[in-house]
């Protein structure tokens, strides 16, 4: 047997600068060194390549790709399928990041058997390194089952996308004392499973720290407070890409929708009153084929005349 290095898969970018490359062990370790980690969504490939080139340790292809990139109202409409096409993509794009992929809604919830399948589709097919999935202890059994087939798993708790109609819309969760307990159960159920890591969604900052002070695997947190060992935002959401009014935790780091409509507009203004292209952004014939086709179009005017 010859040795693949991490990362690297026939049909995938050569990977041959291993040194930064983060695995699930070089998670847990920066967890120990209490060093911040950096994760963003990433749903094609130039941005993948920006976000992994920027030095960001988890690219994550979230489902939050059904709002941002394909339209839908919410998390629940995004097939299998549908997340692949973007978990390849950004495949392509991403070397040294870990890759977390984000099983959909209806992917892992209706029997084990389906889920591992689905799981196994994201790692042949899409090349994700790591599957999440969301859900407490209710998820400990599958989660292991998953991890036994060899496919470190993300747990997510708090503030679950999915279970939005369960939850009767988008709410903090984990606000009273039976809250709190259950999401410290669920949070160690996760742990003990085997986590590769716990992103913690939508709860107060006090929980948040308390959780991430009892488990040994690393915490990444959504709007849920600075003591988490690592946080994640939306690649549209801190690029104000995303059409509405940002949560409260949402920082935008830059204005893309400022950007691109300006670089439209001034296209099109240009397209308009002939600006564009001009004669350096066009290609010309060599001398001598522009004198033969001048000697051609002279001839049949003199014909016609
Ligand atoms: O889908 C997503 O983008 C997510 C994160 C924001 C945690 O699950």
């Amino acid at each position: 047997m010859s040795l693949t290095p991490i990362g690297g898969r026939p049909g995938f970018p050569n990977h041959d600068d291993l040194r930064q490359k983060i695995t699930t062990a070089s998670l847990r370790e920066q967890k120990l060194r209490h060093e911040p980690i950096a994760c963003l969504t990433a749903y094609d490939y130039a941005a993948a390549r920006l976000v992994d080139e920027a030095g960001i340790e988890i690219v994550l292809v979230g489902d939050s790709l059904a709002q941002t990139m394909l339209g839908y109202e919410n998390t629940l409409s995004v097939t299998v399928d549908e997340m692949l096409h973007h978990v390849k993509a950004v495949r392509r794009g991403v070397k040294n990041a870990l890759l977390v992929a984000d099983m959909p809604y209806g992917s892992y919830q209706v029997d084990p058997k389906s889920a591992l399948t689905n799981a196994t589709r994201f790692v042949k097919e899409g090349g994700a390194e790591v599957v999440k999935l969301e859900g407490g202890e209710k998820r400990a059994d599958l989660i292991r089952r998953i991890i036994d087939a060899e496919i470190p798993v993300a747990g997510h708790v708090g503030l679950t996308p999915q279970s939005v109609n369960i939850m009767g819309g988008y709410k903090v969760q984990g606000k009273d004392l039976a809250a709190i307990e259950q999401l410290m159960r669920d949070a160690v159920a996760l742990d003990r499973a085997g986590v590769a890591c716990l992103y913690l969604e939508g709860i107060p900052r006090e929980v948040a720290a308390m959780i991430t002070a009892e488990v040994s695997t690393p915490t990444i947190g959504i709007g849920a407070g600075p003591e988490c060992d690592g946080q994640v935002l939306v690649f549209h959401d801190i690029l104000n890409l995303t059409f509405g009014t940002p949560a409260k935790f949402v920082r935008r780091y830059g204005n893309a929708a400022a950007l691109i409509t300006d670089a439209v507009q001034a296209f099109r203004a240009d397209v308009k009153s002939h600006a564009y292209p001009s004669d350096e952004e066009s290609y010309h014939l060599s001398k001598e084929t522009k004198a033969g086709l001048d000697t051609v179009l002279e001839r049949k005017r003199a014909i016609r005349r």
